[in-house]
């Protein structure tokens, strides 16, 4: 596209100063020649695989399961749910040791913190929520709602926006049980304001729970700063974890002690080989923990969160907020003409790592760049999601979704 070529050569040019671009080489290249992916602009679903987690799931098959087998449940796997939880808590959640683990899936962990909120204080019935919130929360929601009897208050804000303190203050109360959100909203990218957040919830003596699925690896956190009380989030996005990896819990030091989790199996218990009579809760995160640790899953996720480290997290949000930046600005002067609107909030420091543009074809527009090798998401009801992800995605590689995004909604 001619008129793009300008746009192309931003793109070089801010490649050609990218400060993380060393990051792009780790990852595990995206198919040979004519078969190869041209764009990836899913990697805040899917995240794409580091070459040392292909190194070290291979170790992993070879040494601790392939020869010292079972004997490597005693020599770190029992303890990995809580070593892993700790380093993502260091790098990724910026939080003090003791807080975090790793297991289930997010909606499981969901699930868990969301039940163990509302058990801990029966007097407060009610719990706030969005209507913008990922389904899987919505629907533990409606779950944890039906088995306890409590109300769902809903907020509704806008689609292409998301969740404002205002919003909050206004039905929170002492009947609230627990506020639970989206610190980046899955559709629009809208960055919730956690930290004002939590200070209204807070002044009426309720809970925070955040999901972090669409933030985690690229926007700060500082949980313990903030004095978010619960969080859960996957690993499988921007911390490339692989297909079905375990998400990560927080809990506050300050809670663990008072809150009892309702999946309570024996990898939890204070002693599990003792394999007594009765359940008895480890002390700290490990009693947030039920079933054997899904060790195939974790591997992976603690090479992004050393690459995370050595990139570092602010290096990582200022590309971030480039890319988003780069992408807006592009659809609005070249795709606008064309019927295309940009879907995610304006304002830098409200946007996550992904922006979401609206066309009426989108859905068959979508089809098409899958067609094409060029990957990004299908959204209901009318919108694609290009997700860029910082360490692996660069302007170049979004120029060409572009470009193709822009000969498609030509030939529409
Ligand atoms: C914001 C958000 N929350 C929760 C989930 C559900 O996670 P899981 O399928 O791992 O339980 C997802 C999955 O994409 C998500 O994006």
């Amino acid at each position: 596209m001619t008129e793009l070529s300008a746009v192309r050569e931003q793109a070089a040019a801010l490649d050609a100063t990218d400060e993380i671009a060393f990051t792009r080489e780790r990852f595990v290249p995206m198919g040979s020649a004519e078969t190869a992916v041209q764009a990836y602009l899913d990697g805040n679903s899917l995240g794409r695989p580091l070459l040392a987690t292909r190194e070290r799931i291979n170790a992993l098959i070879d040494g601790a399961w392939g020869t010292r087998l079972i004997r490597s449940w005693d020599e770190g796997w029992m303890d990995l749910p809580l070593t892993l939880g700790d380093r993502l808590g260091e790098v990724v959640l910026g939080v003090a040791p003791g807080q975090t683990f790793v297991g289930d899936s997010t909606t499981v962990v969901l699930y868990k913190l969301l039940r163990a909120a509302v058990a801990a204080d029966y007097g407060r019935r009610r719990i706030v929520l969005d209507t913008e919130n990922f389904p899987t929360d919505r629907y533990v929601a409606e779950g944890v709602a039906a088995e306890t009897g409590c109300e769902l208050v809903w907020l509704e804000p806008p689609a292409d926006e998301g969740l404002v303190p205002e919003d909050i203050e206004k039905v929170v109360g002492e009947d609230t049980a627990v506020v639970l959100l989206s610190h980046v909203a899955y559709k629009s990218a809208w960055i919730a304001d956690l930290a004002e957040i939590t200070r209204v919830a807070h002044a009426c003596g309720a809970l925070v729970l955040a999901d972090l699925c669409h933030s985690a690896g690229v926007v700060r956190e500082d949980l313990d700063e903030l004095g978010v009380d619960l969080a859960v989030g996957c690993s499988y996005k921007f911390l490339n974890g692989g297909p079905g990896a375990p998400a990560f819990g927080y809990v506050a030091a300050r809670h663990q002690g008072s809150l009892q989790q309702p999946i309570q199996g024996w990898m939890g218990h204070a002693d599990p080989f003792v394999m007594g009579p009765g359940y008895r809760p480890g002390d700290g995160m490990r009693r947030f923990i039920s079933g054997t640790p899904p060790i195939l899953g974790m591997v992976g996720i603690a090479d992004t969160v050393d690459l995370i480290e050595e990139a570092g997290l602010d290096r990582i949000r200022e590309k971030s907020i480039a890319l988003t930046r780069f992408v807006i600005d592009a659809v609005d002067e070249h795709l606008a003409a064309q019927g295309v609107r940009v879907v995610s909030p304006r304002e830098d420091d409200r946007r996550g790592s992904h922006v979401t543009i609206a066309h009426p074809r989108s859905r068959e527009i979508c089809a098409e760049l899958w067609r094409q090798d060029v990957i990004p998401d299908f959204r209901e009801p009318d919108g694609i999601r290009l997700g860029l992800a910082p360490l692996s995605t660069s302007f170049g590689e979004v120029t060409t979704a572009l470009e193709t995004i822009a000969r498609l909604v030509r030939t529409s």
